[in-house]
C-alpha cells in the first residue's frame, strides 16, 4: 500500500468535514470518456454544436441523439473503486459531501448520500417551454427529441450547457460545504471550467487542506497542499484504507 505524506495523514486523523470535488476523470475507469486530453470528447466533437442551447434549437434531434448515446454508455457503466471508496468514507468521517461536475449519477449509485450536481444529471429531462420534468427512462428511449405532453414544447436533457447558469441551490450548498470543510479532495478534473472550479479554491482560501488526485498536474496543482498522481480508482481505495487504520477500523 502507498505511504502517504505525514502532514496529510495528520489532517485525515483530525478531519470531520470532508468534501470530494469530482470531474470526468473519476468516471474514466467506469468506461465513460473525459472531455479534455488525448481521447477527450471535445477533441473529437465540437461543444458549440452539441452542448449549448442554440445548437439544440437549431438541430434538436442531433443534440438529443448525442445525449441518448451518452445515456446508453452511462446506463451500462458501474461505479468504480474510486466512487465506492468515497461512499465508504461516510462511515469514517462526520460529514462527507460530494460536489460533482459529472452528470452520470455514479456517486449516488455507489452509495454517496450527499451529492451536489453542478452540471445537471443525464437521467433527467425537462420541457424548455413549461419546464415539466420528464425523468422516467422510458420517456427517453427514442432517438428523436420528445415533445412535452402538456404543451408540445421540446424536451431537453437537464444538463448545464455552455453559457448557462449553474443550479443555484446545488452551487450554494457546495459553497457552504467548501467553506466549512477541513479537507477538500479535487479528483479527476482539469479544473478549467468555471464557476465549478471555484469550489476547491474557496475551500483552500478558508483554510482547508487541499489534495489533488489526477493522472497529471493541472492548473490547481500549484495551489494544492498535496498532489497524488495516479488513477483515482487506485489512490482513493488506498486513502480509505489509511483512514480505516487511523480510526482503528482497519
Ligand atoms: P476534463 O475532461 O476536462 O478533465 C478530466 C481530468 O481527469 C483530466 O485532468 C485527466 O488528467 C483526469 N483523469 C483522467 N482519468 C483519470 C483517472 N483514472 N484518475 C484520475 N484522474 C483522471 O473533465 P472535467 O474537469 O470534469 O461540462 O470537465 C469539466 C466540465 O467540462 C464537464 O463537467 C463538462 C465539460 O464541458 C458540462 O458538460 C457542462
Amino acid at each position: 500500500m502507498e505511504t502517504f505524506r505525514r502532514d496529510f495523514v495528520e489532517v485525515l486523523k483530525e478531519a470531520e468535514n470532508v468534501v470530494f470535488f469530482t470531474g470526468a476523470g473519476i468516471s474514466a475507469e467506469s468506461g465513460i470518456s473525459t472531455f479534455r486530453g488525448t481521447d477527450g470528447i471535445w477533441n473529437k466533437l465540437k461543444p458549440e454544436e452539441l452542448a449549448n442551447f442554440d445548437a439544440f434549437l437549431k438541430n434538436p434531434d442531433r443534440v438529443w441523439e448525442w445525449y441518448q448515446y451518452r445515456r446508453h454508455i452511462i446506463d451500462r457503466s458501474k461505479p468504480n473503486p474510486a466512487h465506492l471508496a468515497i461512499a465508504g468514507m461516510q462511515e469514517l468521517f462526520r460529514n462527507v459531501t460530494v460536489v460533482t461536475q459529472n452528470v452520470d449519477n455514479l456517486h449516488r449509485r455507489a452509495g454517496s448520500r450527499t451529492v451536489y450536481e453542478l452540471h445537471g444529471n443525464i437521467e433527467r429531462n425537462y420541457c424548455i417551454e413549461c419546464r415539466t420534468p420528464y425523468n422516467s427512462p422510458e420517456f427517453a428511449s427514442d432517438d428523436k427529441v420528445p415533445r412535452c405532453e402538456n404543451c408540445g414544447g421540446l424536451v431537453r436533457p437537464d444538463i448545464v450547457w455552455f453559457g448557462e447558469m449553474l443550479p443555484e441551490e446545488d452551487f450554494s450548498l457546495s459553497e457552504e460545504a467548501a467553506e466549512k470543510c477541513d479537507i477538500m479532495f479535487s479528483v479527476g478534473t482539469s479544473s478549467v471550467v468555471y464557476p465549478a472550479a471555484r469550489i476547491p479554491l474557496l475551500a483552500k482560501r478558508l483554510g482547508a487542506y487541499l489534495v489533488e488526485v489526477n493522472l497529471e498536474e493541472t492548473e490547481l496543482s500549484p495551489l494544492a497542499d498535496y498532489v497524488l498522481i495516479g488513477k483515482a480508482g487506485e489512490i482513493l481505495p488506498g486513502v480509505l484504507e489509511e483512514v480505516k487504520k487511523l480510526k482503528g477500523k482497519g
